[in-house]
């Protein structure tokens, strides 16, 4: 039986939801039927469709007690509606239903696996117990596990905070055993992540410390994510607070370790580290394996420090990026969009050695907000330039940039004229490799959002725009000689 509160919620997200217009949604990137929505939750594959929940408050534009949102999709493009699947109702969750994951039960259930919190004090705000609980259903109607949390704070090593243990990631290895890792942290605010094992996903016992923060990366490590990927292990995890560094953005990053596993310590070994993602607005990954073998990853298409970046005309606010099928190349994590996304192409315009230089070039059909279009630029022969920009949605006053700089091989990121009215950070820069010049930039946009994939996906920047979707233009410009090849599809169901 559905509680009075999520029933409320449902009732509420319908009559609210089917209010926004289409054209006041993005295309193809998920956002939640009405009011909140930031991490991603439950990304599985159950009964022949994706499934994608979220982290979600249907009552505001602003963070509340957290309910799961839910929809599903044939494609990982276009999103249908569930029913909102978990509201805090009962007395394990009654401060929220926190972020999780699901799998597929023997008994053909799916199991959904989210942090319940409790709040233990009315002054002070951080005391919130938050354990792991479970949930079961048939793809819409879920019922929690009458013997919750199934992971409480007695199964967690002494000396770590009990405020802050959540995020649960749960798969099954080959053999059809659980395995789930969970964020944690030390009272002094270091992340640990915490490794669980379990026959049959309801009863869970401790293996490890999987991983440990030694003070070099934030504090408590967010929304874990641990799996083998091409040979070697990957962990993904979103540290808070971080502090700016040569290599890391400040504030909430998200990271991707990669090395081996330990299967008898339990141990990760770690070989080599970087940012998942250099844009202001990602965070909280998410990924699942295929029923077709691929490793794909969705994440939050926002992040905390940007959340005011957001326009009254809009009911919802947070978006999912357009996932992306991961692969692991000499220690690094490769991301490209699905490919899916090519079953959208409705029209291909294709320029070739098109000569840029100071004076701005616009091409015939080179233009729009929802497309898919790739860049490819090099030296002029025999000469060396010193930046090259690429301006997008972009009129008269308004505009977003990418400029690339090849001395530095930096790449600069910046959306100051992108219809903000907040003084909040605008612009994000990324290094790439040194390819004497050449360049590749894959942009993938929509209505209120700009994913750039750089040289193949071996770094990506996130971004989501304000800018009046009337403004469609497209320039480049360069100082010093380049030539350039476009290809550019514009995006339709
Ligand atoms: C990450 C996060 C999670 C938590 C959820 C709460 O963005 O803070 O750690 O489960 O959001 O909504």
């Amino acid at each position: 039986m559905n509680s009075k509160i999520l029933m409320e919620a449902r009732q509420y997200e319908e009559q609210e939801g089917n209010r926004i217009l289409p054209e006041n949604r993005p295309l193809f990137h998920l956002t939640p039927r009405i009011g909140w929505m930031n991490d991603p939750n439950g990304f599985s594959q159950y009964n022949g469709c994706y499934h994608l929940f979220y982290q979600y408050y249907p009552y505001n534009k602003k963070w509340g007690p957290m309910h799961w949102g839910h929809a599903t999709s044939k494609d990982l493009l276009k999103w249908d509606y569930l029913p909102a699947a978990l509201a805090p109702d009962t007395d394990m969750d009654s401060g929220g239903c926190f972020s999780g994951s699901a799998v597929t039960l023997d008994n053909g259930q799916q199991l959904l696996m989210y942090t319940g919190v409790v709040k233990i004090s009315d002054i002070d705000e951080t005391m919130f117990t938050q354990t792991q609980c479970i949930a079961t259903g048939d793809g819409t109607d879920y019922v929690k596990y009458d013997k919750n949390p199934v992971i409480g704070i007695e199964n967690i090593p002494y000396g770590l905070s009990e405020y802050d243990f959540r995020d649960p990631k749960v798969w099954r290895e080959k053999d059809g055993t659980f395995r789930c890792v969970v964020g944690a942290c030390t009272k002094e605010k270091l992340g640990r992540i915490l490794y669980f094992k379990s026959e049959d996903g309801f009863h869970w016992d401790f293996i490890s410390v999987l991983a440990e923060n030694d003070g070099s990366l934030g504090n408590m490590w967010e929304c874990p994510d641990f799996f083998e990927l091409d040979g070697k292990y990957v962990l993904l995890t979103s540290p808070q607070d971080c502090i700016q560094t040569k290599k890391y953005n400040c504030g909430n990053i998200t990271v991707a370790m990669i090395g081996t596993f330990d299967e008898k310590t339990g141990k990760f070994i770690k070989e080599s580290e970087h940012l998942v993602d250099a844009g202001i607005d990602f965070y909280a990954t998410q990924t699942l394996l295929s029923d077709d073998g691929r490793r794909l990853m969705t994440a939050w298409m926002q992040n905390w420090d940007s959340i005011t970046y957001t326009t009254k005309d809009l009911h919802w606010f947070g978006q999912m990026i357009v996932p992306r099928e991961l692969s692991v190349r000499d220690g690094h994590l490769m991301q490209k969009p699905v490919r899916e996304i090519e079953k959208m192409y409705s029209d291909n315009v294709v320029y070739k050695d098109v000569s840029v230089g100071e004076e701005s070039v616009r091409l015939d059909g080179i233009e729009g907000r929802i497309i898919d279009m790739t860049v490819e630029i090099r030296p002029k022969p025999n000469e060396t330039y010193r930046k090259f920009e690429l301006r997008f949605a972009e009129d008269d006053d308004q505009y977003t940039s990418l400029v690339y700089r090849p001395k530095e091989n930096k790449i600069w990121f910046d959306r100051t004229h992108a219809g903000s009215r907040r003084a909040v950070i605008h612009t994000r820069r990324c290094k790439v490799a040194d390819r004497g010049g050449n360049l590749k930039l894959r942009i993938l946009a929509d209505r209120f959002s700009v994913e750039v994939f750089v040289n193949d996906g071996e770094q990506t920047i996130t971004n989501c725009i304000l800018t009046d979707q009337k403004v469609t233009g497209i320039s480049f410009t360069s100082d010093g000689g380049v030539m350039m090849d476009v290809e550019k599809h514009s995006l339709n169901f």
